[in-house]
């Protein structure tokens, strides 16, 4: 090719780099120039390396993965730890391994011993005047002048390093499996907020909800990085939108397993030939969230992997119905005609089963009851199970493909009242069944004579040992996590209880300390006081000294302790630390120094909430709420949902506070929560009458915090004190005051569809017309009479942050904010002691959780259930 010659030579010169060809084998450092070829045989004694980056850390390689003969990729690795960090070809491996990889001024490309190329870099127009490796192990094509024409940074496969950035839009996409580098199914996308991860389309774990993530604030993400401090997510001006801090390490490898699992590799120096360093972070955390932890329909539990009752293991490493029945697939769904119109039946996972796919995912259909849940599964060819939670009425379908269970108590955030049932072809032939059950009966018959032997002699054994070693025994199967470290309680009235789990615990000296003596008081809410602190470290808190309550005992609200205490998520405060000596019960707080929501939104003077800042409250506190109710082991219903509970710090951090302490009252001091001055406005209708206490009860309130985030002020105008019937300075009166109830103006601006007047009067327009209508909308249909016909909370946030679709609100369900809004203000005086709710948590040894509240009764008796729910 004489036309090339010329620039060939005038590369070399300016390069000053010897042509290293393929005989011999010998490795070039850094760059190479065309024509070059490599192929695996010709690098035999360097197992494929060709190119080395200047300092050695990253090697280009003719990739054999797994030694296996008729596999090879043209890859980057990071050569201490041998780990392929980009994969050209991962489609379309080379097959043999004297087949070349060829560098031309057109080009990279890789061919198949006939000529065939299988893959090329794209045509570039300027003649490509060297390939160069550099020292972050991006493999780039220069021209002459150095400028990069394509570079594999800019392609990533499974993983990125240190420097690369994942711009919002991209993905990596898992390989198939140690040897096969092509595509797998698990895929982490960056989406305009969130990292999220999926399998075959369902969501198993998102950033956002990660434990060890921080948001510092809202924003658009433009892209993911991860350097020497952590793994971000940055806004398009470099700002941070969510982090998750590391130790300090010079190179991270962030890499999507062929498993699903995410797992970022620290080094302290990139050509370290040490074992990466501590301070990994593999996501999700917990194994049993992987969608295939124990293989198709297999169930992950803390020991290990075993079946659903009623199914046993089967030959593909998963577990099939042991009855010999076959779940569906989604192939035998569109291809063969006949096989949809089978006959099906449903399968029952048994009690504690829960799904990866549901934690994360909104329900299909929600409000509606079991049969028509089991009904669009049936009418769904590409159903292939359904979960159904009783409690909220939520109805969940799997499609595509179906993946490992885990046991509801063994992981954080399953929904223990879930009830799973896997959709099967009918037996056949009776037959079949008989010669299936026969041993089954044989063998049950067996176990019931064992189990009656061992268990008369286990109760004499039992009766032998002393009560109280019994007690320690239940104690620690109730214990939330092994990991967490022990607290032993010493005081007096204790018998030795270990309960791990429990946030640091500070003698009463120690807060009188941290508090100057209770020096700053920054706030009072129905519990006691609440004062300002700082840990020795340094970091501010805010201690709460509940006082005027009776608690319970001690070993109770430690039990509550260690709940609350290990729930992490960023839209909720933390626990820091809590203190419990004779009488006196502190919590200690992480500090949130904007104060609550209700300071910066109804403050007469001083800077408004401007509507962005309204939108990311609203987002934020809907997610907190959500993880509250969907998120954690034990189901948390907060009770007492208002902006004087939403906390805000700078950075555009908003918390939930408050919650999980309904639990900690006595059962008759939990009446306070309906009581407590000024809440009355966000109880929903159901505290009135006797139906249960549910999640969606929290979502009624959450919808009257969402009028006052639009409008500015309280939903009723005039200010109730005390509890008090109002007494408003400015004379006008409450009754016949029509329009002085928002939710009856926001109810009726939207049947006449102008919402742009319901923004708070004192932003002079600056909001989003859009999203003041959404959040209207959204708000009206929390308020939804029914409860059952209430969105989740993992709705309402959904569709606040735009993800999910509007829904409409119901407005005869809606009728009965006309009576309120008709200004009825009822005999309806603080007095605590009045109302009680009888039965907060089922019992204090009762930890089930699923339902905190459930029937309240002690009203008295001259209050109509309509009086009481007028709101104030
Ligand atoms: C690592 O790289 C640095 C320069 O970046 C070099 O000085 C050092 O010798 C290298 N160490 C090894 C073990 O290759
Ligand atoms: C080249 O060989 C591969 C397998 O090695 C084969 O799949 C492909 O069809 C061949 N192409 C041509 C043009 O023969
Ligand atoms: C291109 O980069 C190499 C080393 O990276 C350098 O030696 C050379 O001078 C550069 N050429 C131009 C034209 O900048
Ligand atoms: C992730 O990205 C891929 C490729 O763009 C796309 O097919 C897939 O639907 C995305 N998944 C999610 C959950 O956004
Ligand atoms: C890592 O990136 C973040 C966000 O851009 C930045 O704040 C931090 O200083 C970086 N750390 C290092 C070690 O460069
Ligand atoms: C549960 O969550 C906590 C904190 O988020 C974590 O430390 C713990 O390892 C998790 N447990 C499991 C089983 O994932
Ligand atoms: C379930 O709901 C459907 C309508 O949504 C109703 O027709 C049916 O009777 C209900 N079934 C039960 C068992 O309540
Ligand atoms: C079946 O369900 C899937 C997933 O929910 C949905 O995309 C599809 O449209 C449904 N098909 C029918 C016929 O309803």
């Amino acid at each position: 090719m004489p036309t090339r010659l010329p620039l060939l030579v005038a590369v070399l010169l300016i390069l000053g780099v010897a042509p290293l060809r393929g005989r011999g084998g010998k490795v070039a450092t850094e760059v190479l120039a065309p024509d070059f070829s490599a192929s695996y045989l010709l690098f035999i004694d360097t197992v494929g390396v060709f190119l080395a980056s200047r300092s050695g850390a990253f090697h280009a390689v003719v990739h054999n993965p797994g030694g296996q003969q008729d596999r090879f990729y043209l890859a980057v690795l990071h050569a201490p730890s041998k780990t392929c960090v980009w994969v050209a070809n991962r489609a379309a491996p080379i097959t043999d391994r004297a087949a070349p990889l060829q560098l031309t001024a057109a080009g990279l490309s890789v061919e198949d011993p006939n000529g065939t190329a299988i893959w090329s870099t794209p045509p570039l127009g300027v003649p490509v005047a060297a390939l160069r490796l550099d020292d972050r192990g991006n493999l780039a094509l220069l021209d002459a002048r150095n400028a990069t024409l394509w570079q594999s940074f800019d392609r990533p496969t499974d993983t990125i390093v240190s420097s690369q950035r994942l711009p919002a839009g991209a993905f990596l996409a898992s390989a198939a499996s140690e040897s096969d580098l092509s595509e797998g199914a698990y895929q982490l996308n960056v989406t305009a907020a969130d990292v999220v991860l999926t399998w075959m389309g369902s969501m198993y774990w998102r950033l956002s909800n990660d434990g060890s993530s921080t948001m510092d604030r809202g924003g658009t993400v433009a892209y993911m990085a991860v350097n020497g401090t952590g793994l971000y997510l940055l806004a398009a001006d470099g700002g941070v939108i969510i982090q998750v801090s590391l130790p300090a390490a010079e190179l991270r490898i962030v890499k999507l397993g062929y498993d699903g699992k995410l797992q970022i590799s620290s080094f302290a120096s990139a050509n370290s030939s040490t074992a990466p360093m501590d301070g990994g972070f593999a996501a999700p955390s917990d194994g049993c969230a992987l969608p295939l932890s124990c293989g198709p329909l297999g169930l992950c539990t803390p020991k290990g992997c075993t079946c659903p009752p009623m199914f046993a293991a089967s030959h593909d490493g998963g577990c099939a119905p042991s009855d010999g029945s076959a779940p569906l697939s989604v192939a035998s769904c569109g291809g063969a005609g006949d096989a949809s119109s089978l006959p099906v039946s449903y399968l029952s996972l048994g009690n504690g089963v829960a799904y990866y796919a549901n934690k994360l995912a909104p329900p299909t259909l929600a409000g509606d009851n079991i049969s028509s849940c089991q009904a669009l599964c049936t009418s769904n060819c590409s159903c292939l199970g359904y979960f159904y939670d009783d409690s909220s009425l939520s109805c969940y379908l799997v499609t595509h493909q179906l993946g490992s269970f885990m046991s509801a108590n063994s992981i954080n955030g399953s929904d223990s009242d879930k009830l799973g049932y896997i959709k099967v072809q009918s037996l056949q032939q009776s037959s079949n069944l008989i010669a299936i059950l026969l041993p089954t009966i044989v063998a049950f018959v067996l176990i019931v004579v064992i189990c009656a032997i061992v268990i008369t002699l286990w109760r004499k054994e039992g009766r032998r040992r002393s009560s109280r070693s019994r007690d320690l025994q239940l104690r620690r199967q109730r214990s939330p996590s092994d990991s967490a470290h022990l607290v032993r309680d010493i005081d007096d009235d204790s018998d030795d209880i270990v309960i791990p789990g429990l946030p640091t615990r500070f003698t009463h000296d120690e807060i009188e300390d941290m508090t100057n003596g209770f020096r700053i008081k920054i706030g009072a809410g129905g519990f006691g006081s609440v004062y300002k602190g700082e840990l020795p470290d340094g970091s501010q808190v805010a201690v709460k000294k509940i006082e005027g309550v009776g608690m319970q005992g001690k070993r109770e609200f430690c039990t509550e302790i260690a709940v609350i205490g290990n729930i992490h998520h960023i839209n909720l405060v933390r626990l820091r630390g809590f203190c419990t000596e004779g009488q006196r019960r502190l919590l200690v707080y992480e500090y949130m120094n904007r104060g609550s929501l209700d300071r910066s939104l109804f403050r007469p003077a001083g800077p408004l909430l401007e509507w962005k800042e309204r939108m990311d409250v609203a987002v934020g506190a809907a997610r907190g709420l959500a993880y509250l109710h969907f998120g954690c082991d034990q189901r948390i219903i907060h009770c007492d949902v208002k902006p004087e509970n939403i906390l805000l710090a700078d950075g555009g951090q908003v918390k939930i506070a408050d919650f999980g302490l309904a639990k900690l009252l006595t059962p008759e001091q939990s009446g306070l929560f309906t009581t407590m001055r000024g809440t009355r406005g966000y109880l929903a209708p159901e505290w009135l009458s006797n139906a249960a206490i549910t999640d969606r009860t929290d979502v009624y309130s959450f919808g009257m915090v969402l009028l006052e985030l639009v409008r500015g002020r309280k939903n009723r105008s005039e200010h109730v004190s005390g509890g008090e019937a109002s007494n408003n300075s400015s004379g006008s009166s409450s009754r016949g005051a029509r329009s002085d109830y928002f939710p009856l103006a926001a109810l009726e601006g939207h049947e006449a569809g102008e919402y742009a007047e319901l923004a708070d009067q004192r932003l002079q327009g600056r909001v989003v017309a859009k999203e003041v209508e959404r959040v209207v909308r959204v708000a009206l249909c929390c308020l939804h009479e029914d409860p059952t016909l209430r969105p989740s909370m993992a709705v309402v946030a959904g569709m606040l942050e735009g993800t999910m679709e509007l829904r409409e609100p119901r407005v005869d369900l809606l009728g009965f904010l006309r009576f309120y809004g008709r200004g009825f203000s009822g005999p309806v005086d603080g007095g605590g002691s009045d109302m009680n709710l009888k039965h907060m948590g089922a019992s204090p040894g009762d930890r089930s959780g699923t339902t905190t509240l459930t029937t309240m009764s002690g009203w008295p008796s001259y209050m109509s259930s309509t009086q009481l729910s007028g709101p104030r």
